[in-house]
């Protein structure tokens, strides 16, 4: 499967590049940055840092750094640190981004792949917005439009009606939902099934120093921030999740909806079933052990 992910990352960004790098289902063909966990430099730069050390090179697309309209975003240092990973203070330029927006960098990959990209998009839903602006092939040249984002019949969690990534862009998720483009959306409902432990993270730098290691180490910031929440056990791979739905829906349970975004009020950013907007695919459940096992397994496979 050729899959993008566009992302900001973000801790569980992290742990959702390298699963895609490590699953043998996947060819990851490049990483769309955006604006959301951290300033949309930051996401780049830090997308670019974990390829590095991973090991592989991919296309890095520096996308939008702004929601649509007006707005007082400001980044999620308290859930993924001032850099956006973890405890990490100084994170190196490696490489640079490709001299192509994320928006046309996306466009351009569709055409190219036409009926076979997978876009996993687990950031605010900036650029997706952008690329179906760009192109209106875009919705119908994609293979489908996974995304980590929304709270189904779960409470948000960046406010009580709000999950982060629709939140930090409602406009723009509003209009990805009323495109006619093929979607699953992996929200709150199921990625709160998948809680990685403490324990977990050990295993993950017992058996894979390098990059198990890595994920531990970051992980620590984002860990506290959960407990910090009152979710004791330990923290959702939000990101990883979305990954794993593109690889291995059958092990989801989806119901069909229509879905539009609440664009003011208190409730602005929460998504809610409207009967006159195309269907897309809505997880509420996950096979939640199915998945940390599977991810922990592929994390170690890269050492
Ligand atoms: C989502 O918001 C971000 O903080 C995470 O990276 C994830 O994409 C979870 O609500
Ligand atoms: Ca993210």
């Amino acid at each position: 499967m050729k899959l993008i992910i566009d992302t900001d990352p973000g801790v569980d960004d992290a742990m959702a590049i390298a699963l895609a790098h490590a699953m043998p289902e996947i060819d990851l063909i490049g990483l769309t940055a955006c604006f959301g966990n951290t300033f949309v430099s930051q996401s780049s730069r830090n997308a670019r840092y974990i390829c590095d050390l991973l090991g592989f090179a991919v296309p890095v697309a520096e996308g939008a750094s702004l929601p649509y309209g007006e707005t007082d975003y400001v980044p999620s240092a308290n859930v993924h640190g001032p850099e956006g990973l973890g405890n990490i203070e100084t994170i190196s330029q490696i490489g640079k981004n490709i001299d192509e927006s994320a928006a046309a960098f996306l466009v351009r990959m569709a055409a190219e792949h036409k009926g076979e990209l997978v876009v996993c998009a687990v950031a605010p839903l900036t650029n997706i917005a952008d690329a179906l602006a760009l192109d209106p092939a875009f919705a119908s040249n994609v293979k489908e439009l996974v995304i980590m984002g929304g709270a189904y019949q779960h409470n948000g969690n960046i406010t009580p009606y709000a999950e982060a990534n629709i939140f930090h862009d409602a406009k723009a998720a509003d209009a990805v939902f009323a495109a006619d483009i093929p979607i699953k959306m992996i929200g709150l409902d199921a990625t709160m099934l998948t809680l990685l432990t403490p324990h977990d993270f050990h295993e993950l730098a017992l058996h894979a120093p390098k990059i198990g290691g890595f994920i531990e180490h970051i992980s620590k910031f984002y860990l506290e921030f959960y407990r910090s929440v009152g979710v004791m056990t330990g923290c959702p791979m939000h990101d990883a999740t979305a990954v794993l739905a593109c690889t291995h829906p059958e092990n989801f349970t989806f119901e069909e909806v229509g879905l539009r975004v609440v664009l003011d009020g208190k409730e602005i950013g929460q998504t809610i079933a409207d009967d006159t907007r195309p269907r897309v695919q809505v997880a509420v459940s996950v096979a939640g052990k199915w998945a940390v096992d599977l991810f922990k397994e592929r994390i170690v496979s890269l050492g």
